[in-house]
């Protein structure tokens, strides 16, 4: 076929036979966001290229390689959204939202855009559900958003997916950090890639995020960001470990995790399913408490998380969870002779409008043809107007699955059906 009329590279349909998983996967997000008092919010799918630039960071990944810009007719340069919190930060700062409230919960869904390599688990359009819980840094908080995320799964019927949560600290432990981590990749220099020999002048922290092999062993002995935290960011780590214990959430700490996003300060957080392979992180989420002052606003401490519905849904279908049922119809209806097939729209427009779920086929025309469609659908009963129920005002209903049927006359068949 010609490339031009196939689905750009990293990106895919959702097909009728899958959809009803996206929208299972919706209702109990809302359930959860309900429960936990979050408001649902939605920005547009581009934005300034500076919000990205300002917030995920000049010299990170998504930055530098991922992001899709473009330049409008009046040469204004913009980006499809590579995640949500820096749009949703923008809008809150935008639209005032700390001056009515002194909180905002807030929770959104929806496309992002990245150019990475395509495979298992990772696309160019992806999709992502997420939480931002904006005004306090009180560790409870912390612990209160991944606790969103743990029922979540759990009520998803996920098992074995694993928390693994750290401290990156603030600023000035960071820059003790930096130093440290200079001190340690020094002496290794000329074995590292080219990325992370730019990683080490701009950025240190992203030398333990590389997944070049001969980096990451040189990185798994790299000192810990935990033996730098001052002591206000030690504290607050330990309080958000209590309130984890406190709510009986299972979680590891694991040093390493830094996150390829430069907002993120104190606590660093990731569900991990481990089948999943190179793709593994299901969710991933922090603090960003300098976002909002970055973005104009006043200075208001921010956490939260974002998921990927291709990997929740690919770890979903690995352990065979349900995801509801897609809607099942109720009644298939059947018609035959001319002046029945008139007549069955008037019938079909009742029974919708009673809220039945009815299908009919009019290019179908022999009893056998309607029937043997009727035996194939999931509906419950067939609904059958011919010459003889013309004549008596009544439709035969035949429950599919037993073949009981009879006769029920057309003024009492919603009061039938609806008991
Ligand atoms: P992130 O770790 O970049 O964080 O992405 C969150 C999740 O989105 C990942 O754990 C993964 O499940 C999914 N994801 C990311 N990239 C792809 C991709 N190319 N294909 C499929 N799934 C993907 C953020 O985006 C932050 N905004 C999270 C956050 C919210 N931090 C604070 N608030």
């Amino acid at each position: 076929m010609a490339t031009k009329y196939t689905l750009p590279r990293g990106t895919y349909d959702i097909l009728p036979e899958d959809e009803y998983k996206w929208q299972f996967i919706i209702e109990k997000f809302r359930s959860i966001a309900a429960r936990f008092n979050y408001y649902g919010i939605t920005t547009p799918i581009f934005e300034r290229v500076e919000i990205f630039e300002r917030s995920v960071g000049d010299e990170s990944d998504i930055v530098q390689k991922e992001m899709y810009t473009f330049t409008d007719r009046k040469g204004r340069k913009f980006a499809l959204r590579p995640e949500g919190t820096a749009p949703v930060v923008r809008a809150y700062v935008e639209n005032g939202m700390n001056a009515s409230q002194q909180i905002s919960k807030l929770f959104y869904y929806g496309p992002m855009f990245r150019y990475d390599r395509p495979q298992k688990g990772r696309y160019r359009q992806f999709y992502q559900f997420g939480i931002e819980y904006i005004g306090s840094d009180n560790p409870y908080v912390d612990a209160e958003v991944i606790a969103f995320g743990s029922l979540f799964f759990k009520e998803l019927g996920l098992q074995n997916v694993r928390l693994e949560i750290n401290s990156i600290g603030c600023k000035d432990c960071g820059r003790e950090y930096d130093k440290a981590l200079i001190d340690y990749f020094k002496p290794f220099y000329e074995e590292l890639c080219s990325d992370c020999k730019k990683r080490m002048e701009i950025n240190p922290k992203r030398l333990l995020d590389c997944k070049n092999p001969a980096c990451k062993k040189i990185a798994s002995k790299a000192p810990a960001m935990l033996d730098y935290l001052d002591k206000q960011c030690a504290g607050h780590f330990w309080e958000v470990q209590k309130y984890l214990k406190q709510m009986d959430i299972p979680f590891a700490v694991n040093p390493r995790i830094v996150r390829g996003l430069d907002y993120y300060n104190r606590t660093a957080f990731e569900f991990i399913y481990d089948k999943l392979g190179a793709q593994k992180a299901i969710a991933g989420g922090g603090r960003y408490d300098g976002l909002v002052k970055e973005f104009g606003g006043n200075d208001t401490p921010g956490i939260g998380f974002a998921g990927g519905f291709e990997r929740l849904i690919l770890t979903m279908e690995e352990q065979g969870c349900t995801f509801g049922k897609s809607s099942k119809t109720d009644i298939y209806c059947v018609s035959l002779g001319e002046t029945a097939n008139l007549e069955i729209a008037e019938i079909i427009m009742q029974l919708r409008k009673a809220g039945f779920i009815v299908a009919y086929d009019a290019d179908k025309t022999s009893m056998k043809a309607q029937m043997k469609a009727a035996d194939k659908s999931d509906a419950k009963f067939a609904l059958i107007l011919g010459e003889n129920e013309l004549k008596n005002k009544s439709v035969i209903l035949r429950e599919l699955k037993s073949g009981k049927q009879s006769e029920i006359s057309q003024n009492k068949l919603i009061e039938y059906l609806s008991k």
